[in-house]
């Protein structure tokens, strides 16, 4: 219903239409509520009107009953508004535990998108229908927002950090994409397409032509380029931690915290290699700050999150 209309984009993810009910039952009790209250100003101010020059009201002290019908009444509605919300919230922040992971970096002005099989594309993401897809992002400048309104879904982009989205698509087909967070002069422009295809034609578009191989061989390929492999060696006799089934676990820390190695950890110890440095090695590496981009770093997360299957060898 009214998909014609611009306001209501076409519903094709599986959040769309549960944030369409709570976005509808906040609207019928917003309408409910505004056309009472004005409905009875109207009625009282015609019912009790002044009648006769000199009349004086009546005077009124309250009214227990109708006090406590005002504050419970209401406080049961935000109530259900609270929770069927925080509901809606807690599922689009929770990936499901298998996804398609596709990362995504903004620029002034454009969108650029990696898959792990090492397709590259600007201004377009194509994904398989039913596929439960989960976006890491960030931004190479300022601060962007990811929205894909038949979705549903925007998240911001933020430069330092990695954020998340993630959908399942139910329908083929193309939806906008928008960037909406103001980003300089062409903010409006910075918009582009999702693509929705059945999964065998998704297969087909994959394997259409990636000849740098995939983002996790890229990634091996920097690793060894920029040295990394000469101190983080897989046989534990490195000055770094062996990486080989790292990602996912916790560390422990030389401050005697832990950590979870995740995106975020192993961007920031390839940027900043003091912040968090894992317990029984010294903090002996160099920064990479400024000597790799965005897109390179993603293909180094993913070259250490591509080790996480294999074991890990004790150091003796
Ligand atoms: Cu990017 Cu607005």
């Amino acid at each position: 219903m009214w998909t014609g209309t611009p306001l209501f984009p076409e519903r094709a993810s599986t959040m769309a239409g549960r944030v369409d009910a709570l976005y509808f039952f906040l609207l019928g009790i917003t309408a409910f509520f505004s056309l009472l209250i004005a409905g009875l100003i109207v009625y009282y101010a015609i019912k009790y009107r002044r009648r006769t020059p000199d009349a004086v009201g009546a005077p009124i002290h309250g009214g227990l009953a109708l006090e406590v019908a005002w504050t419970v009444i209401p406080l049961f509605i935000t109530m259900i508004v609270f929770v069927w919300g925080a509901s809606v919230f807690f599922a689009m922040s929770r990936p499901p535990d298998e996804t398609l992971d596709i990362y995504v970096v903004g620029k002034q002005w454009m969108w650029k998108v990696q898959h792990l099989d090492g397709q590259r594309e600007i201004d377009e993401l194509h994904v398989p229908v039913g596929r439960a897809v989960k976006l890491i992002m960030t931004s190479e400048d300022v601060i962007h927002s990811f929205f894909i309104p038949a979705f549903r879904v925007k998240a911001d982009v933020i430069p330092g950090r990695y954020t998340t989205l993630w959908f399942q698509s139910t329908t083929p087909g193309r939806y906008h994409l928008f960037c909406a967070e103001y980003c300089g002069t062409k903010h409006s422009g910075m918009i582009g397409q999702i693509v929705v295809m059945e999964p065998s034609e998704y297969q087909t578009w994959l394997s259409g032509g990636s000849p740098e191989g995939s983002l996790a061989s890229t990634g091996a390929k920097l690793f060894a380029d920029l040295a990394c492999n000469t101190c983080h060696r897989s046989d534990a006799q490195g000055r770094g931690p062996v990486l080989e089934g790292l990602f996912g676990k916790t560390v422990t820390l030389q401050s005697g915290e832990t950590a979870t190695v995740d995106e975020a950890y192993v961007r920031e110890s390839i940027l900043m290699p003091s912040a968090k440095v894992a317990a029984g090695f010294q903090p002996i590496m160099p920064t990479f700050q400024g000597l790799v981009t965005e897109e390179q770093l993603l293909a180094l997360v993913e070259y250490v999150k591509s080790l996480r299957g294999l074991p890990q060898v004790q150091a003796r």
